[in-house]
């Protein structure tokens, strides 16, 4: 017989029921309404203390029908016609400690509410021996569960898929969570990427988003795919015009593509336009919705697809990401919100002794603003691994990662209390690495003739310092798993443990996206493995963190933004960092890179950059940018330049028992104190845009009764990001709690304080 494909007919069962059920806050302050409406869609709403955060926003997702005939032809989308089976509430709290954090312990308190819900079609399928085919049509009943957590600083929802027999295998064609906003409210967004976050954010509010776009969109990075003139990507912070500040993020994405919103405004035809001019042109053009548009000034999930365009490849039982919506009428709270991390799941590893907040130094620096370089020669056109004698090549004489300069920054490290030191452009392939979408691009394992492996761990080692490995993947990710295995073992070899890892370019296998499921599966198995080789993970360029760091405590930072080289590429603005801690560092910590002391690149190269921020605004920026990995970035010479001022970076801690978050408001300014762990001595930062601005610091939160010897770093009177930088002062006293310091911080700049508890 010959095979044909019959149209599927399929009927749905709409239920006219209303029902839904609402959850509070502990504290009152945020009601969250659940209800599904007469097209059986579900639908919730959020206030906070009686005011409107999403107006009814729809649940839902889309699945593909046309791509896997087997199942995807009885497909239907799960997004209408559901009626509510069941409702749970339940409270939670308690109290975990994190292996590494701002604070020693983190409550986790919320009121959850579970909805099941059940969808049945009636689908048409072929019944009968063989012999005698006869289309029927057979109920398909179908269950799922939206659970809502509701905390005093925001909501989080998932859907969640148990295994049935009428939902085991589907692929997600769109994610449909809306996010309904109540009014035109100010955001700080990037443009949504399937590839980079490395733009410079864009404050305006919803609907000037279309009009900016273009601009906003960094063209320039080596791998770019916008999809919408709407798009944008989270964490969004946003502030209402009464003083609300909304923030949208997702918490816990594992085996699913990361998540983008779309802006619905007034322009909106449909939904994800392709747009022209998107650079990465494999993408496949997204097909529009067939729902009904919400009303603009609606956020609209946007996953992350792969190379075939689909979003996601499910088997139950299994669930999404957490979707976050943090809320407070005070910008500190959202800084000192810990929803997203109370949202993963605890620590997964039995044996966490090994993980260590670090501080570091490398050999870094020099090569992103271009005065030496990561690769060796210059001799050939192209590389095969296989085929070159890297002894017999003839070096070019600016490769950075050589015997004597390393050890100079070992040298540097033990001198200075920095445990770790990172070399880049130690292993052979750095000739032709970035963008010409080339598999076999490293080995890991095969370092440059003028790098001695064994000799410089042991040097290392013997002044108390280690080498902290890098392995740039260029993206090429079957590569990097290939040789994984191999490379963790000879960093176990020679004592390293922790790695930076990057993903400059389009990903290989092509087509596949930076944020898709596939590659957020190959980020975290790489996390997975380095934990069993007792290796701590930093990645570059991966996607953006979701608080999996507290269920992998190996994964001690992400860069994932746009990070100090930027300084060397034409600069950020200096709000930036005032920016960050709102948006990026949301769902954990960034490897920012800070510590830029000799601003003007061309004092010391032939590259015209310079970094927006004052001497004392980088010492900040050990406080008020959150990370267990605090990198001293610039090069020994200059540290040595400006010692007083690098004591606060020898004394800062990167682990904290407490920490407070004294003033904020989002690219305007941020004021954090915060106590270092197992030790009774405090360290304030204050950081501040192009505005400068002033601060009166009480002293408050010292231990009554004790003395403190404090250390003010500040700027200088007539100091200023772009005229007078380096202008700085250091002044010391003896303080105590209640006492008030008067600080200015400079434009683009920024103050630190240490104070140093003075005996019992
Ligand atoms: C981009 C990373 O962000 C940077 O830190 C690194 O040096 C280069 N890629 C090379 O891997
Ligand atoms: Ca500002």
């Amino acid at each position: 017989m010959k095979k044909r494909f019959f149209p599927i007919l399929l009927a749905m069962l709409f239920s006219q029921a209303m029902s839904g059920g609402n959850v509070k806050s502990p504290d009152g302050n945020i009601e969250l309404k659940f209800s599904v409406d007469g097209k059986g869609r579900p639908t919730y709403e959020m206030t906070y203390k009686g005011r409107p955060v999403l107006k009814p926003s729809h649940l839902g997702l889309e699945l593909a029908k046309d791509k896997h005939a087997s199942r995807g032809m009885n497909e239907t989308d799960l997004m209408e016609g559901f009626v509510v089976k069941g409702e749970q509430t339940s409270e939670q709290d308690e109290t975990w400690q994190p292996v590494w954090g701002e604070t020693r312990t983190i409550r986790n308190h919320y009121r959850e509410l579970a909805v099941t819900l059940e969808q049945t079609t009636k689908i048409a399928e072929y019944k009968g021996d063989g012999t005698n085919l006869g289309l029927a049509l057979v109920p398909h009943v179908r269950t799922i569960i939206i659970r809502f957590r509701v905390y005093d600083d925001g909501i989080g929802l998932r859907y969640e898929f148990p295994q049935q027999k009428d939902l085991n295998y589907f692929l997600i064609k769109e994610e449909h969570t809306e996010f309904a906003m109540a009014g035109d409210h100010t955001a700080w967004w990037l443009p949504g990427d399937y590839d980079t976050q490395e733009q410079e954010t864009q404050e305006s509010r919803l609907s000037e988003i279309r009009g900016r776009f273009n601009k906003a969109v960094n063209w320039g990075n080596s791998s770019v795919a916008v999809f919408s003139p709407t798009g944008v990507q989270t964490s969004l912070q946003m502030k209402s015009q009464d003083g609300l500040y909304i923030n949208i993020h997702e918490a816990a994405c594992a085996d699913y593509a990361t998540m983008h919103l779309e802006l619905v405004d007034a322009e909106t035809k449909a939904l994800t336009t392709k747009l022209d001019g998107t650079s990465n042109a494999y993408t496949p053009a997204p097909k529009p919705s067939p729902y009904p548009l919400p009303a603009p000034f609606t956020f609209v999930s946007h996953l992350t697809p792969d190379a075939t365009g689909l979003k996601g490849a499910m088997q139950t039982p299994c669930q999404t990401p957490w979707r976050t919506v943090m809320v407070s009428d005070d910008a500190r709270d959202m800084l000192a919100s810990n929803l997203i991390l109370n949202l993963n799941e605890p620590c997964a590893l039995d044996d966490v002794s090994w993980i260590h907040p670090t501080k570091y130094c490398g050999v870094w620096w020099e090569m992103i603003v271009g005065k030496s370089n990561w690769h060796y020669t210059d001799d050939f056109p192209s590389i095969q691994l296989d085929n070159i004698d890297w002894q017999a090549v003839k070096p070019h004489g600016r490769h950075a990662a050589n015997n004597e300069k390393v050890k100079r920054y070992i040298d540097f490290a033990a001198k200075n209390g920095l445990q770790e030191v990172l070399v880049e452009g130690w292993n052979v392939g750095w000739e032709d690495w970035a963008n010409m979408w080339k598999r076999d691009v490293f080995d890991f394992v095969t370092p440059y003739p003028d790098f001695d492996i064994k000799m410089l761990n042991d040097y290392a080692h013997q002044k108390g310092v280690k080498l902290l490995m890098h392995h740039e993947t260029s993206s090429s990710t079957q590569n990097y798993e290939r040789h994984m295995e191999q490379a963790f073992q000879l960093m176990n070899k020679y004592g390293y443990d922790a790695v930076k890892t990057g993903y400059v370019g389009d990903i290989i296998p092509r087509g596949d996206h930076h944020y898709s499921q596939s590659m957020n599966n190959h980020y975290l198995h790489v996390v997975k493995e380095a934990a069993k080789h007792h290796i701590m993970v930093n990645a570059h360029e991966a996607t953006r963190p979701t608080g999996l760091c507290r269920t992998y405590p190996n994964l001690v930072g992400n860069e994932s933004a746009r990070g100090t080289e930027y300084e060397a590429f034409g600069g950020s603005r200096p709000d930036h960092t005032c920016i960050l801690p709102f948006t990026r560092l949301q769902g954990g910590p960034m490897d920012y890179t800070p510590g830029i002391f000799e601003t003007q690149l061309k004092s010391w190269s032939n590259n015209t950059s310079w970094a927006r921020i004052t001497i004392a605004g980088s010492l900040a920026l050990y406080l008020t940018m959150y990370s267990p990995l605090q990198m001293a970035a610039d090069l020994p010479e200059h540290y040595e330049r400006y010692d007083d001022a690098f004591q606060f970076i020898r004394d800062v801690a990167c682990d904290w028992d407490d920490s407070r978050y004294l003033e904020a408001e989002p690219g305007d300014y941020i004021t954090v104190a915060r106590k270092a762990k197992g030790t009774d001595n405090w360290f304030v930062g204050g950081k501040c845009d192009e505005q400068g601005h002033k601060v009166n610091l009480r002293l408050d939160f010292l231990d009554k009764g004790r003395k403190y010897a404090c250390a003010i770093y500040a700027d200088a009177k007539d100091a200023h990001y772009e005229t007078n930088p380096k202008a700085y002062t250091i002044s010391r006293r003896t303080v105590k709690q209640g006492d008030v310091l008067k600080l200015t911080e400079a434009p683009g700049g920024g103050f630190a304080v240490s104070l140093m508890a003075i005996g019992k």
